[in-house]
């Protein structure tokens, strides 16, 4: 397997572009299953999972054609399959996501149970309950959840007992086509649900207290949505990410096309620790200090700071000044990238879903194996900044969700390379 090799100790500079964001990318390729005609979308990130997504579709019978690696554009006219098969969800959790509109577009589909993960259960029971809610009828039958409203969905009162971000995306495509109204307590208000109520209010869809914690939506009783052309957001993770490559290395850099409201958490944090910014339109630039403050944080939900940036500020606290605790509230296996880390030479100690850092003398590289995503995000980030080289292994992890990092990172200055399988 390829993996890459990081030569730690040398400064960024410049700028980088940031991309579309895949986890708002995700539910709305997914919404496109309630149109039957054409919907072209751009500033779709170039990462795996989105790939994996569309294949999906296409297995279903859709018809995509890709303008380019950012702009695609898909007919669900054709959809002739409610199968959603195991070599697909095993490969990418999200694929879940199609639950909702499949369903409420065709009254009944088969949707492969995602499994745990690396980072914990992640069951989806509270999607099912709120289906269930809706009247469709579910059972699960050689690990598929069967799920049918032969006669269409009906608004219903769903109260979510915990914040997810799924859920809340499910159930808002399944009440879109639904009969009558659907209300959502509880719902998430992070910045990619927001652009999926956005857009299915783009495609004719009633939504009121988009951004609340309780979302009313007007169903259309079943008839198909059309929706304009549609532009991704940009991914606050990504850019969280590099504004960690510009803190730990102590650089001046610049990220271009991003949010700079949807990464406040992170932002105020890395204020905390003594990064100061400079925002002008879409452009961020971070100007880190010598040393670097310790922080603690929990993550929670938006607009709190986010579990997806755990791991990356994890890579900061170990070269930051005093002791840094981190408590993950979201996932509760979220810290395989510890031991990792402790390989680098890292001080971190762990008791249940708390740990402690203490600044590390230095960080010498080693051979590391990334876990998930963004643990193989701080695994990169250490490396910058080790002595000698750094190998990450299983980097299909990063694929899923970081468009082109060694690109990126090499035209910032770090000096990074992809070593493929057969030239090791
Ligand atoms: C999404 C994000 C992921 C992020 C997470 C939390 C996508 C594609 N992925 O994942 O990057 O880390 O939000 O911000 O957008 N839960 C249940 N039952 C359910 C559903 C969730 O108990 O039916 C629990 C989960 O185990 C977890 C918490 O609720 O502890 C939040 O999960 P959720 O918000 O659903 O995460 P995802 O949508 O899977």
């Amino acid at each position: 397997m390829d993996y890459l090799t990081i030569e730690g100790g040398y400064k960024l500079s410049g700028s980088v572009r940031i991309g579309g964001s895949k986890n708002a990318s995700l539910p709305i390729i997914a919404s496109t299953i309630l149109s039957q005609e054409k919907v072209t979308l751009t500033n779709l990130p170039d990462v795996v999972d989105i790939k994996t997504l569309i294949k999906l579709l296409g297995m279903l019978g859709a018809n995509v054609e890709y303008h380019n690696s950012y702009s695609a554009t898909i007919n669900n006219g054709s959809i002739n399959s409610t199968t959603a098969v195991y070599e697909i969800v095993s490969q990418m959790r999200a694929s879940i996501l199609v639950l909702g509109p499949l369903l409420a577009r065709f009254g009944e589909c088969k949707v492969s149970l995602p499994g745990g993960c690396a980072i914990g259960q992640r069951p989806i029971n509270l999607h099912l309950k709120a289906l269930e809610k809706m009247g469709a009828e579910i059972s699960i039958e050689d690990g598929y959840v069967h799920a049918k409203a032969p006669n269409g969905l009906n608004g219903a009162k769903i109260i979510f007992d915990k914040i997810t971000v799924g859920g809340t995306e499910n159930i808002l495509m399944a009440g879109a086509l639904a009969r009558g109204v659907t209300t959502i307590i509880n719902s998430a208000k992070e910045p990619e649900v927001i652009q999926l109520c956005e857009v299915l209010v783009s495609a004719g869809v009633r939504i009121d207290g988009i951004g609340s914690s309780e979302l009313t939506i007007y169903g259309t009783n079943r008839k198909t949505l059309s929706f304009p052309d549609i532009a991704i957001i940009p991914d606050r993770i990504e850019a969280g990410t590099y504004l960690c490559a510009g803190a730990i290395t102590k650089s001046k850099i610049t990220l271009n096309c991003v949010n700079a409201t949807h990464l406040r958490a992170s932002i105020d944090k890395l204020e905390s620790m003594g990064c100061e910014f400079d925002i002008i339109d879409d452009n961020i630039t971070i100007n880190p200090p010598n040393e670097l403050k310790s922080i603690n944080f929990i993550t929670t939900e938006y607009p709190g700071f986010p579990t997806d940036m755990q791991a990356q500020f994890m890579a900061l606290s170990i070269v930051s000044d005093g002791e840094t605790i981190i408590e993950e509230r979201l996932f509760e296996n979220r810290f395989m990238h510890v031991s990792e880390l402790n390989r680098l030479g890292a001080d971190i100690c762990l008791k249940g879903n708390i740990a402690s850092i203490h600044k590390a003398d230095e960080l010498n590289g080693a051979d590391v194996m990334a876990t998930d995503l963004r643990a193989s995000s701080a695994l990169i980030l250490a490396g910058l900044i080790a002595n000698g080289k750094t190998n990450v292994h299983r980097i299909y992890h990063l694929e899923r969700g970081y468009e082109d990092l060694e690109g990126k990172l090499s035209g910032l200055g770090a000096k990074i390379e992809r070593v493929k399988a057969n030239k090791k």
